[in-house]
């Protein structure tokens, strides 16, 4: 019997994030063997939660704002995957950043699931207390959902440790008992790990180290433009600057800066914390949003929203590697265009996972309540990267596909076959 295509809660026509990650499941599907057979669990979420999140504001309207948890696919393992707080997050884009952790989970080999969450508000419009109110309603409504063996929520794009822990605190509170291993990213003082904060932008900057040995670009001297200067952006600048690259170029939501010369990132992160962005930085020059794009650079590493590389600017992209700290940054059509001019791209699955490989040891950190120092976390996560890294590269000269479809090919592979192990229940 033939089933439908996409699910009914779906708009064809505005499949956004969703639509990028179903055409990378059919570019794998014909590397799968007899596991093809399944690849349709990977285009359906096991599990979509939509809830209504009401609070009082300051000024004692009561306001409705939409909230989402998404279990893409839980055959390996609990979900796991970050909340986003943004005013234009939408089911569908929920949906692809919780596929795209089970992808990123398998991957990298950690005993995970893919789970994402978002609450459609822009919290720059917030008061502290109502951004508070906010979380602990929101963790309230998925709390039937959530849990450390079930699902692990993680920060993600305009949420924090603090917000981490509101979250751990609600659930704990409505579980009557403290539960610190239902979200990591949470502050050192509640069990959170060291070295979480950090762990995606190192894991970014490891990923472009080996992308360059590989690809004959000496890091030392390069040349690097960065989009998005939060968490993941600031940090891996932050790497890269103290390698000895140049950070030629950041783009942020405030504007985009350019210095030929290189940009002194540790002044750049104090005008960023007395500033609302980047704009305004008196020691290089602003340029156009668009131009960022055309820049000349031999590393880009898009760290802010999805989409963000396409087919109409791929063709300006002057660098020799992508490096994918956001994601989704890079639509399929873009992916064709940069490949084909030879640019490699590091695929987020993949670039981006040292943050939930480090989630993974906060939450083992938690669950044995014996805590590890930096260091250990800094080189255990290095050696992850690092194996995940040459094991993806392997796999995509064996058959001769990008790191992205090699990626899905290790990462689709393990999730089958978990799939097909345990069988259909019931
Ligand atoms: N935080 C993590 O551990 C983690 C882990 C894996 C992947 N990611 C991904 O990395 C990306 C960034 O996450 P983050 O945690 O750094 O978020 P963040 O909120 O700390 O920072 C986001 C950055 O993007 C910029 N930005 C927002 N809109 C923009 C626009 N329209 N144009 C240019 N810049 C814009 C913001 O100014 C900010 O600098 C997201 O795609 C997220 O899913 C984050």
């Amino acid at each position: 019997m033939a089933t439908h295509d996409l699910p009914s809660y779906l708009d064809p026509n505005h499949l956004g994030p969703w639509g990028t990650y179903l055409q990378q499941v059919d570019r794998v599907t014909p590397y799968l063997g007899p596991l093809a057979r399944w690849a349709e669990t990977l285009k359906r979420p096991k599990r979509t939660l939509i809830v209504d999140v009401p609070i009082e504001l300051d000024n004692g309207e009561i306001a409705h704002f939409e909230g989402y948890r998404v279990q893409h696919n839980t055959s390996r393992g609990p979900g796991k995957g970050g909340v986003r707080f943004h005013q234009d997050v939408t089911l569908a884009e929920v949906m692809a950043l919780s596929a795209w952790m089970s992808i990123k989970n398998a991957a990298i080999n950690l005993p995970y699931g893919g789970a994402k969450g978002g609450v459609r508000v822009d919290p720059r419009q917030l008061s502290r207390g109502e951004l508070e109110r906010i979380t602990r309603r929101y963790t309230s409504e998925i709390g039937i959902i959530i849990g450390p063996t079930k699902d692990i929520p993680a920060p993600d794009v305009n949420t924090n440790a603090q917000i981490m822990a509101w979250m751990m605190d609600t659930y704990s509170m409505n579980e009557g008992s403290t539960a610190t291993g239902v979200v990591t990213g949470k502050p050192i003082s509640l069990g959170g790990s060291l070295g979480r904060t950090e762990a995606t932008g190192r894991g970014v900057f490891v990923a472009a180290g080996e992308a360059a040995l590989r690809h004959g670009v000496n890091l030392r001297g390069s040349r690097v433009s960065i989009q998005g200067f939060g968490n993941v952006g600031s940090t891996a600048a932050r790497l890269f600057h103290e390698a000895g690259a140049k950070v030629v170029a950041v783009q942020d939501h405030t504007g985009s800066i350019h210095c030929d010369a290189g940009i002194d990132i540790h002044d750049l992160l104090s005008h960023t914390q007395s500033h609302d962005g980047v704009a305004g930085y008196g020691a290089a020059d602003a340029v156009d949003n668009a131009d960022f794009w055309r820049l000349d650079c031999d590393i880009l590493v898009p760290a802010a929203l999805e989409s963000q590389i396409t087919a109409a600017n791929a063709g300006d992209i002057k660098a020799r590697i992508v490096v994918e700290g956001a994601n989704g940054p890079t639509t399929p059509g873009a992916d064709d265009i940069l490949t084909e001019r030879g640019v490699l791209i590091v695929p987020d699955v993949l670039a981006n996972a040292g943050g939930v490989t480090v989630s993974y040891f906060e939450w083992v950190q938690d669950f044995s309540s014996f805590f590890w120092s930096e260091d250990e976390i800094n080189q255990r996560l290095e050696r992850i990267m690092r194996e995940a890294f040459a094991a993806v590269w392997q796999v995509a000269a064996d058959n001769k596909v990008s790191l992205r479809t090699a990626a899905f090919i290790v990462a689709c592979t393990r999730i089958l076959q978990a799939r097909e192990v345990r069988g259909l229940y019931p």
